[in-house]
């Protein structure tokens, strides 16, 4: 009488060994559950693409549930396929990716699950939606910058000024988290199509938090923000503010003048127990002239004169104009540019060579350099969040109006014919020319997300030196930024829609 449980009892673990022999492979990709579509594709494929699939460290599910990610199938109409799909009553289906075969074999010829492109999708081609009800966005918002194009065209200023505002206030008081997290959720709102009018347009959107939505609902209710407006008539703010704005002069020492009870210039200017170093003397000089922005005219005239420095230097020299003026922005701070040579080992004295005719020409108003200390051995570096090792030099020029096209960026009446601008030069050997190009060309958004992504997503590392693959313990070559982007099984992402 009692034998009959004991028996089940064994059978059943004899189940769940037979399960674990059938499955032994080891699950790699825990976020990542596909689903194979029979149909077109026949069960013997299936199988077998199945067994593939495992055997590489993914999770290949039987029955389509609301726990698939990806949904694959090979030679399917898209039609017949969507009209099957949404018969299935998923839960979510717009949060599937709805997948092609070639996703596929990219995945299983990578070993990992491949970023999903355009190319990969089997497009949905009946609207899904009703006509008058809201549609929801057909492409999910990623939560990497890298995965999104943001160009300079930003509909929503009024909730990003605010964020900046929040963010700058948390790092004044060195809140990493919450500084990181405005900057994220502006870095989101940036790459909209269009003005957010109602909380329901951003509830679906990555990377923001509590704090970001309560001060957009604010902003959708009242026009603006209690919070914001109170950080900006904070005194601390407004003083931190001032003093970071001049140049050679960061958080921590616009701390320490504040808690000096220092509130202006004038009582820097006067109190005779400050030193200024040479950076932040040079920075009240010049003052007026770079808070001002510097205009795209006067970047490409600042271009112009740097490339004729090294080339009067050396013939076979190249230079790329990076930062915000390559992204296509109309305004930036300074200029960033780049400058190398194919000769080995001259990008380390090309600098100098540079800055001392400036000298002689009289536009040199003040040149921090830093020499390279660039070696191949000390790769990859584990501060690779840190600066770059190239040679480079943050410097002020001197720009003659009769330079300009359009002349300068200032009020008639404070025209002397000439104004200062910041000016950064860095100098990386020829072969690392993509990876600085990449690192220099920003937005400083869009190379934070680079480089979490290509360590979160890729186990490599990226910096501005180059990009280290851990899984296959090697450097990955690149001559141009799009080899990087396919190193990183990322679509490509032009300069300008880098606007993160
Ligand atoms: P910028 O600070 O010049 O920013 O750095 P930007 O985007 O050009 O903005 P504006 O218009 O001047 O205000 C440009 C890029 O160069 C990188 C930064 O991380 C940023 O992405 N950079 C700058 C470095 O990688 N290393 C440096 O030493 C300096
Ligand atoms: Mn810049």
């Amino acid at each position: 009488m009692f034998q009959a449980p004991i028996v089940l009892r064994v059978r059943k673990r004899q189940k769940l060994v037979e399960d674990k022999v059938s499955r032994p492979e080891k699950v790699k990709f825990q976020d990542v559950r596909l689903y194979l579509v029979e149909r077109k594709m026949g069960n013997s494929r299936r199988s077998f693409l199945t067994q593939l699939a495992r055997s590489k460290g993914f999770i290949v599910e039987d029955v389509l549930s609301d726990t698939v990610t990806h949904v694959v199938s090979e030679n399917s109409q898209a039609l017949s396929l969507w009209t099957w799909l949404k018969g299935c009553d998923l839960k979510d289906l717009p949060s599937v990716h709805v997948l092609d075969i070639s996703w596929f074999t990219d995945s299983m010829r990578e070993g990992r699950p491949v970023a999903v492109e355009t190319r990969h999708l089997v497009q949905d081609t009946v609207p899904a939606f009703p006509e008058g009800s809201t549609p929801t966005p057909e492409v999910k918002v990623s939560r990497y910058a890298c995965q999104r194009r943001t160009n300079t065209e930003n509909y929503n200023t009024t909730f990003t000024d605010a964020f900046e505002v929040m963010a700058q206030s948390y790092e004044f008081s060195e809140i990493e988290g919450s500084c990181l997290a405005f900057r994220r959720a502006a870095s989101v709102l940036k790459s909209l199509p269009s003005v957010v009018r109602c909380l329901g347009e951003v509830q679906d959107l990555p990377c923001l938090g509590e704090h970001t939505m309560a001060v957009i609902e604010d902003i959708l209710q009242y026009g603006h923000s209690f919070e914001v407006e109170k950080t900006l008539s904070d005194e601390r703010y407004q003083t931190l503010k001032l003093f970071t704005s001049v140049f050679g002069v960061g958080p921590k020492t616009a701390e320490r003048w504040y808690r000096r009870g220092l509130r202006s210039f004038g009582g820097i200017l006067t109190d005779p127990s400050i030193q200024l170093n040479q950076m932040q003397q040079t920075g009240f000089l010049h003052y007026e002239d770079i808070s001002r922005a510097v205009s795209k005219a006067e970047a490409r005239a600042l271009g112009n004169i740097i490339d004729e420095a090294v080339h009067a230097i050396t013939s076979d020299a190249i230079t790329a104009l990076t930062g915000g003026f390559r992204r296509g922005k109309e305004f930036g701070h300074d200029v960033d540019i780049i400058v190398t040579t194919p000769e080995p080992g001259r990008e380390r004295t090309l600098l100098p060579d540079i800055v001392d005719r400036f000298k002689q020409q009289g536009i040199l108003l003040y040149c921090d350099y830093q020499a390279s200390t660039f070696e191949w051995s000390k790769l990859p570096s584990l501060k690779f969040e840190a600066m770059d090792q190239f040679a480079k030099c943050f410097l002020i020029l001197r720009l003659k109006a009769s330079k300009v096209e359009g002349g300068l960026n200032c009020a008639e009446e404070d025209d002397r014919g000439w104004r200062a601008v910041r000016v950064d030069l860095v100098s990386p050997p020829l072969d690392r020319f993509a990876y600085a190009l990449l690192g220099w060309t920003g937005s400083r958004q869009f190379e934070r997300d680079l480089r979490s992504f290509a360590r979160l997503e890729r186990r490599m590392l990226l910096d501005n030196h180059t990009l280290y693959d851990k899984t296959k313990n090697k450097f990955l070559a690149a001559t141009t930024e799009k080899d990087i982007f396919a190193h990183l099984g990322l679509e490509y992402i032009e300069p300008w829609q880098r606007n993160a």
